[in-house]
């Protein structure tokens, strides 16, 4: 078998890097992927590291279409913006972005020094990550999201995602679903507004935008020195989607009190600060772009995503838990219980999310 710093250093080969290989570190951020450092000596005699990742194929079954929404993607981007630092993947001989090796999967970009972030570190950092992925969303306003492929069909769907959640609840496979009444009348309960999104959406009434679809803080990398997001990466399910998806999934992920899987659930609820800032820095870079509805159901979005989750969660647990991973019998059922308490809150909050969404599109917009 060959060892790791044998398969990178072929792996970077495959890529067409030359010069001396210094060897690797392991990067701990992220859960998906694995993800190296890989430093060179390049023949100029100039040290030189590129980000190498083995792709996770159980979780992305189709990783050639991935690549390829991602290669279009940065393409564009980096063809917008020529003068700034972007991201961009390399190419095999064979102009593949891509090295298949069995059940691995390589891809490399160049690495780009930064911090990152694992949970909200301070206000400003959230509002640069808000910027960060609103500046992402209207670099991709021109792209037709139909060139891309739609890697988790329905991903978004709130519609199917509450049909699966009662189809899962009819068959109760495990026989759990007499512990979960209250949870299921809940999110029946809030169905409609839940799914008036995705409503919206097959009325044609929202634009489909080329979206993110994992707008977490650890996918935004910050200039060390003075915190400046400097670029987003994980492009992994990036797919036609509506600009709501993105908004209202960084908001359930970072302005919530408590983790998304806390068991102090009556803690859970929204930090309006957080809300504040990330919807600031979101709106600086789209607020001109947005339509008016989209800006008007940006707040709404927070909680369509949350009600989602919290139906992903349940139907899994009902399911007895073949999804999402547990660490305990009962961390699904946690979960849902997390997020249900999180859009409760949201729902009275709702009218001064969306007075922060018209405060912060206004200073935009007049500014
Ligand atoms: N181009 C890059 N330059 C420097 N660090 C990077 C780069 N891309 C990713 N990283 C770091 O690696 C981590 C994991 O990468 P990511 O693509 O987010 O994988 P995962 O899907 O496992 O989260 C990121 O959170 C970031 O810290
Ligand atoms: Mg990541």
């Amino acid at each position: 078998m060959m060892t790791l710093n044998e398969k990178l250093l072929q792996v970077c080969r495959l890529f067409r890097i030359e010069g001396d290989f210094l060897g690797y570190d392991t990067i701990q951020m992220g859960n998906v992927n694995q993800t190296y450092e890989v430093k060179f000596r390049l023949p100029d005699g100039r040290k030189k590291s590129f980000l190498v990742q083995n792709v996770n194929t159980y979780v992305f079954k189709n990783p050639v279409q991935v690549m390829e929404n991602i290669d279009k993607v940065t393409e564009h981007i980096r063809s917008k913006l020529p003068d700034q630092l972007t991201l961009h993947f390399h190419h095999t001989a064979d102009r593949k972005t891509y090295v298949e090796d069995g059940s691995n999967f390589w891809r490399m970009t160049n690495f780009i020094p930064c911090a990152t972030y694992n949970a909200v570190a301070d206000l400003k950092i959230v509002r640069n990550a808000g910027q960060a992925f609103g500046a992402f969303q209207n670099q991709l306003s021109d792209f037709d999201s139909d060139l891309l492929y739609e890697t988790i069909p329905d991903f978004h769907n709130t519609k199917r995602r509450y049909e699966a959640l009662l189809e899962a609840a009819k068959a109760d496979p495990a026989g759990r679903v007499r512990e979960v009444e209250r949870e299921l009348e809940y999110l029946l309960s809030v169905r409609e507004t839940a799914c008036s999104l995705t409503a919206l959406q097959e009325r044609g009434e929202l634009p489909l935008r080329v979206t993110h679809n994992d707008t977490k803080i650890n996918n935004v990398l910050f200039d060390k020195r003075d915190g400046r997001a400097l670029v987003v990466v994980d492009l992994d399910t990036v797919m036609p989607g509506l600009v709501g998806h993105d908004f209202g999934d960084a908001i359930r992920f970072a302005a919530n009190y408590v983790e998304e899987d806390s068991p102090d659930f009556q803690k859970a609820g929204v930090d309006m600060e957080v809300f504040e800032a990330f919807t600031e820095g979101f709106l600086k870079e789209t607020a001109s772009t947005l339509t008016p509805l989209e800006r008007e159901t940006l707040a709404l979005s927070a909680f369509v995503l949350t009600a989602e989750l919290a139906t992903r969660f349940l139907a899994d647990y009902i399911l007895g838990d073949p999804y999402f991973k547990i660490n305990y019998p009962q961390h699904n059922l946690v979960r849902t219980r997390c997020q249900i308490a999180l859009a409760k809150d949201m729902l009275r909050k709702m009218g001064a999310m969306e007075q922060a969404v018209q405060h912060a599109a206004r200073v935009r917009v007049s500014a």
